[in-house]
């Protein structure tokens, strides 16, 4: 069977989608559908390629039980034609990949949506920027997550 890819992401691939990553791949393993699924984590922006999400991100997660292993890299023009799903976390990042892909990829087999599409618990629209904020921030981007990273699996389940 044909696996189901998902990328998820937000501007720098430290803070947003790699919890987003992480916690669709926490339920995925307790639902025991990894097999099924590739899943990765991109930025719109270049700044942080390479480096371990932010501390402050990977400890809120530890905390939950969710271990994010993922390095930045950067959102390129293959990814269009490579994930079946491409999850942006705020407007600005649903608008930087739209222009990326008009600019650069004539494929349209990659979904593009925003993850706060799936929600159901949090009002929100977008998923916050806890970069410049408290720690209280990213236990709040995590909750927001975890309602609709799992209303997305439950989308294409
Ligand atoms: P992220 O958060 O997009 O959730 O990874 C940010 C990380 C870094 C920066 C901005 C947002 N930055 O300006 O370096």
């Amino acid at each position: 069977m044909n696996k189901i890819s998902v990328l998820f992401v937000c501007l720098g691939n430290i803070c947003r989608s790699p919890a987003a990553e992480a916690i669709f791949i926490s339920l995925l393993k307790k639902k025991k559908l990894t097999d099924g699924f590739i899943v990765d984590s991109a930025g719109t922006g270049s700044w942080h390629i390479g480096k371990k999400a932010d501390s402050r991100m990977r400890i809120a997660a530890e905390r939950r039980d969710i271990n994010i292993l993922s390095r930045a890299r950067q959102i390129n023009s293959k990814d269009f034609d490579a994930f079946n799903y491409i999850l942006a976390m705020d407007d600005s990042n649903f608008r930087d990949i739209k222009n990326l892909k008009t600019t650069t990829s004539s494929s349209d087999f990659a979904l593009i949506k925003k993850i706060q599409n799936f929600r159901s618990v949090f009002n929100e629209k977008e998923v916050p920027d806890p970069y410049f904020g408290g720690d209280e921030g990213f236990d709040y981007v995590l909750d927001i997550l975890e309602d609709s990273v799992s209303g997305f699996l439950e989308s294409i389940s």
